[in-house]
């Protein structure tokens, strides 16, 4: 069973191959200045707990989808000793081998004084030394990470899924989060009109102009969502049906807050939004913001008939975002034929025996797979196959020489 995955894997069109090559901080979470070079294959990040082996994995994340796993606020990547200098400055730059040839991304966090306040963080990105906008960065370097708090995903609040969904359709192609940004503007100024129509102090009918717009962004959306979905669905299932043993079929539907039912093409769907906009828009102008949308839809998570989301044990609820985040994986490898970077966050010592197996199994048919643990036996359980190790100790972070970090093995 578990060769077939890996089988699988091997063969996909997916094979041509995304790596980190080589991992510089400067001035980032408790890391002053680190240059870490990282191998192909497995890498097993030891080291106890509190010395920064989520910070190194977050770095990496970071360089994927542009913005923290952990934190909203930029400031907190910045390391603690440095903002109390004139000019803190955080530099992560990571040097990443893709299909296209090799490429050097960067992100700078520099933080200005505010006076009295707190230090304000401002965020650019470099894609080979030029200035790029986040949504051409975000995806060049392709990445699932699973962390253990992950199994909150299904039974936590709809933004955390919708956050999900962003995060993994952004890394399926590039317009989708230029729609997103759009549409948050969108969504921001109408809120405001909203509220001024409730004050009569504009006239509802201004609302039409940006009910429009916000239609057909909308539209790309929501269409690039449900096709993402359906097609995580049909990755995911037979995961989690290895992995769970249950005849219970998972699956993933997109649930949108606008009622549009079915639809022909993104200019039908559109057409649709725009109405149920506009069948809201008394709601909205008494609420004084937007109720239906993008921004407020879901993912409904299923096991057989249960929603998951409600009803499902710990357990089900582990194995259902393991799946889904495999799957995610496998769907980016197969959307993009590049195979992503896998980044694990303490998942796998979290685990009963069997499913670690199986995890470690399917990570390690991936091309470059990172995965923490405090464990220090972690690393023998790859058995006799090649893997590298990474020590992690207060802030440094170096290569373990000396055991099984040898090619040729796989
Ligand atoms: N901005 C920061 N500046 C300095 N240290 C930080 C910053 N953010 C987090 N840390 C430190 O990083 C450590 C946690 O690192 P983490 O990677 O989560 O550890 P673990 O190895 O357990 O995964 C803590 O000691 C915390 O104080
Ligand atoms: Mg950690």
């Amino acid at each position: 069973m578990l060769e077939s995955a890996r089988g699988a894997t091997r063969q996909r069109k997916g094979d041509s191959l995304i790596r980190i090559r080589r991992l510089r901080l400067t001035n980032f979470r408790n890391y002053a200045a680190l240059d870490l070079p990282i191998e192909t294959g497995t890498t097993v990040i030891e080291g106890a707990n509190g010395h920064g082996k989520t910070n190194l994995l977050e770095s990496i994340y970071l360089m994927s989808i542009g913005r923290s796993p952990r934190t909203s606020t930029d400031r907190e990547m910045v390391r603690k000793e440095a903002l109390g200098e004139y000019q803190p400055h955080t530099q992560i730059v990571a040097e990443v081998e893709t299909a296209a040839g090799d490429v050097s991304l960067q992100i700078d966090l520099s933080a200005r004084r505010a006076a009295g306040g707190a230090a304000r963080v401002s965020k650019t990105f470099r894609v080979n030394g030029v200035a790029r906008r986040s949504a051409e960065f975000v995806g060049v370097l392709k990445a699932v990470l699973f962390a253990a708090e992950d199994i909150h995903l299904t039974s936590g609040p709809p933004s955390a899924r919708r956050r999900y969904m962003d995060i993994l359709v952004s890394q399926m192609g590039r317009a989708y989060l230029r729609d997103v940004q759009e549409y948050q503007k969108l969504v921001t100024q109408r809120n405001h009109l909203l509220k001024s129509v409730r004050r009569r102090h504009s006239a509802a009918a201004e609302l039409e102009f940006w009910e429009a717009r916000m239609a057909q962004r909308a539209a790309r959306i929501m269409d690039a969502r449900v096709e993402a979905i359906g097609a995580l669905s049909e990755a995911a299932r037979p995961i989690h049906r290895e992995l769970s043993g249950s005849d219970q079929p998972m699956s993933l539907t997109y649930s949108p807050s606008a009622e549009v039912g079915e639809y022909e093409d993104v200019r039908a769907l559109s057409r649709l939004i725009l109405g149920a906009i506009q069948r809201q828009r008394e709601r909205e102008i008494a609420a004084g913001f937007c109720l239906i949308g993008p921004h407020r839809d879901d993912i409904k998570v299923s096991i057989g008939d249960m929603d998951a989301g409600a009803y499902a044990s710990r357990g089900q609820a582990r194995t259902v975002t393991l799946a889904m985040k495999l799957g995610e994986a496998q769907l980016l490898a197969d959307a993009c034929g590049e195979q992503p970077v896998i980044l694990l966050d303490d998942v796998v010592s979290e685990l009963d025996p069997a499913r670690g197996r199986h995890v470690l199994d399917r990570a390690a048919s991936y091309e470059q797979t990172l995965m923490t643990t405090a464990e220090p036996t972690m690393a023998s359980a790859f058995g006799s196959r090649a893997v590298n190790r990474i020590c992690v100790s207060s802030g440094s972070a170096a290569a373990v020489r000396g055991r099984a970090d040898r090619e040729g093995q796989k």
